[in-house]
C-alpha cells in the first residue's frame, strides 16, 4: 500500500519528504506484535460475526501468524512508502491473500486500530515493569535482612539527626516502590479498556462485536464513547506519571549511594561490577550508574510534560498529533525499565556497605542527644526542659572537644541530679537504635516485624 494509492481520491504521489516527515514505520514497528494480536482478534470476530466467512477468518489468521514468523526471522521489512506499521501489515496481508487480505480493515480504522495497539503494548509493558520492580525491592529486603543490626546515621537536612538500623533505611525504599506498584496497578486499570471497534470516529455500520475482541483480548471492558475511545491518551500520561515517580525514588536513592561511595561519607565502596574508572586520575572509582538514573530522570519528565503538551487543547476526535505519543512513550518504558534493573543490579553486586566507617560514624556525633534528654523525661523532667538542659551539654561538649559518653558523672549530674550511672548505656547507639519502639519506628524489634511483612508479601 503506497501512499499515493490511499484511494482513488489521490491522483499524485507524496513529496518524498513529506512522505518521510509522515511516516511512522520507523517507529510504531515497536508496535508490530500488538497488530498482529489485535488484527487476529478482529479478523476472528469478523467471522463469528458473520461479518466474512469462518474460513476466511481463519486465512487471515493464518496468513497474519506467517508474517509474524516472516517478522522473526527478519523477512518482513516494511518501507517508508508504507507509512506505518498498520498499513505496512495490511500490504504484506494483501501481497499474500489478494482480494481477501482487504477484507480485513472492515469495520475498523487505523484511529481506533493504533489506540488498540498501543493499549496492548503498554499493559504489556506494564507487567513487566511491575516484575522488575518486584525483583528490585526482593533484592533490597535481602541487603536489609543483612543489615539489621548495622547502624547507619539518620539524616534531616542532611545534618546527622539520629542512629538507625540500615536495615530500616533500605526498606523505606522498598515501601515506597510498593506504592509505585499500586500506581502501577491502578493505572492498569485504565490502560485495560478496549477502543477497537470505534472505527475512525463515530463507530461503524457493518454488524461488529466490539465485546468479543474485548474479551478476545484480555481486556476488563470497552469505551462506551467511540469519540473518547479514539482520542483518549490519558492513560499515557497518567502511567508517564507513575514511571515519573518510580523515576523520582530511583533518583532519591541513587543520590544517596553517591554520597555514601565519596570518601567524605565513605558507607559503600563499589565493586569492580558496577563502578567505572576515570581516563585520567588513575585513583578514581566513578558512581556511573546511580549517576546516569539521576540524569535519566530528565527524559521521563521531559516526556511527561510533553504528552501534556501533545494533548492539550485537541479537539475531538483523532489527530495526526497523537502519532508523537509513540516515542515519548516508548522511551519512558524504556528508560525506567532500564533504569530499575541497573539499580537492581547494583545493589546485588555492585556495592557493599563498609560497617567499620558506618560504625564509626555513628560512634563520633552527637545523635544520641534526643535520647539524653529522653532520659530526662524518664525521670519526669518536662520535655522542653530537658530538651533546653541537653543543648547546653551539647555547647560545653563542642567547646570542649568531648562526645557526651566522654562526660564523668560528676559532670553529668552538675547539669541534673538526676542522672545516673545507666545514662552510658542508654547512649550507646545500639540502645538508642533499638530504643524507638514505636510502631514504624527503627527499634530492632519493629525493624524485624517490617522485614517479616515484606517477606510474607513477596512470599519468602
Ligand atoms: N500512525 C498513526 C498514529 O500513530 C496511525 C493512525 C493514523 N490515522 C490516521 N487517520 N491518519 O497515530
Amino acid at each position: 500500500m503506497t501512499n499515493n494509492t490511499w484511494s482513488d481520491r489521490f491522483e499524485e504521489g507524496l513529496n518524498p519528504e513529506i512522505e518521510r516527515f509522515n511516516a511512522s514505520i520507523g517507529f510504531d514497528i515497536e508496535l508490530l506484535q500488538e497488530d498482529l494480536d489485535g488484527s487476529i482478534a478482529h479478523a476472528r470476530m469478523l467471522g463469528e460475526c458473520g461479518v466474512i466467512s469462518f474460513d476466511e477468518s481463519i486465512q487471515i489468521e493464518r496468513a497474519l501468524e506467517e508474517i509474524r514468523s516472516e517478522n522473526s526471522l527478519g523477512q518482513f521489512i516494511p518501507e517508508i512508502s508504507d507509512e506505518d506499521v498498520h498499513f505496512a501489515v495490511e500490504k504484506r496481508l494483501i501481497e499474500k491473500l489478494g482480494s481477501l487480505g482487504k477484507k480485513l480493515h472492515t469495520g475498523r480504522s487505523r484511529n481506533d486500530q493504533v489506540g488498540l495497539d498501543i493499549r496492548l503494548w503498554l499493559r504489556r509493558k506494564m507487567d513487566f515493569l511491575d516484575k522488575e520492580l518486584e525483583g528490585f525491592q526482593i533484592v533490597l529486603l535481602s541487603k536489609a535482612e543483612q543489615s539489621l543490626n548495622i547502624l547507619i546515621p539518620g539524616y534531616t537536612h542532611l545534618q546527622r539527626a539520629q542512629p538507625l538500623s540500615l536495615a530500616h533505611h533500605l526498606l523505606a525504599y522498598v515501601e515506597m516502590l510498593e506504592r509505585d506498584r499500586k500506581r502501577l496497578a491502578d493505572a492498569r486499570k485504565r490502560v485495560n479498556v478496549s477502543p477497537l471497534g470505534a472505527a475512525a470516529l463515530a463507530g461503524t455500520s457493518v454488524p461488529i462485536d466490539r465485546r468479543k475482541t474485548a474479551k478476545l483480548l484480555n481486556f476488563d471492558d470497552i469505551y462506551l464513547n467511540s469519540l473518547d475511545a479514539v482520542s483518549d491518551r490519558d492513560f499515557a500520561v497518567e502511567f508517564t506519571t507513575v514511571a515519573a515517580l518510580i523515576m523520582v525514588h530511583l533518583s532519591r536513592l541513587s543520590e544517596e549511594v553517591i554520597l555514601w561511595a565519596s570518601e567524605e561519607f565513605s558507607f559503600v565502596s563499589l565493586t569492580d561490577r558496577c563502578a567505572t574508572g576515570s581516563s585520567l586520575m588513575p585513583q578514581k572509582k566513578n558512581p556511573d550508574v546511580p549517576e546516569l538514573v539521576r540524569g535519566k530522570c530528565g527524559r521521563v519528565f521531559g516526556h511527561l510534560q510533553g504528552l501534556l503538551t501533545i494533548m492539550k487543547g485537541l479537539p475531538l476526535a483523532y489527530n495526526k498529533d497523537f502519532q508523537e505519543d509513540k516515542e515519548a512513550l516508548f522511551d519512558v518504558v524504556r528508560t525506567t525499565q532500564d533504569c530499575v534493573n541497573a539499580m537492581t543490579i547494583l545493589f546485588h553486586e555492585g556495592l557493599e556497605f563498609r560497617s567499620d566507617s558506618l560504625s564509626r560514624a555513628v560512634t563520633s556525633d552527637f545523635s544520641n542527644a534526643t535520647d539524653v534528654a529522653d532520659y530526662l523525661v524518664t525521670k519526669g523532667v518536662p520535655f522542653r526542659e530537658a530538651y533546653q538542659l541537653v543543648g547546653s551539654v551539647v555547647k560545653r561538649c563542642i567547646q570542649q572537644g568531648l562526645l557526651l559518653r566522654d562526660l564523668t558523672l560528676d559532670q553529668w549530674q552538675e547539669v541534673s541530679p538526676f542522672f545516673q550511672k545507666d545514662i552510658y548505656d542508654r547512649i550507646l547507639p545500639k540502645a538508642v537504635v533499638a530504643s524507638r519502639t514505636s510502631e514504624g519506628g527503627t527499634g530492632f524489634i519493629r525493624v524485624e516485624e517490617q522485614l517479616n511483612h515484606w517477606k510474607n508479601r513477596f512470599g519468602l
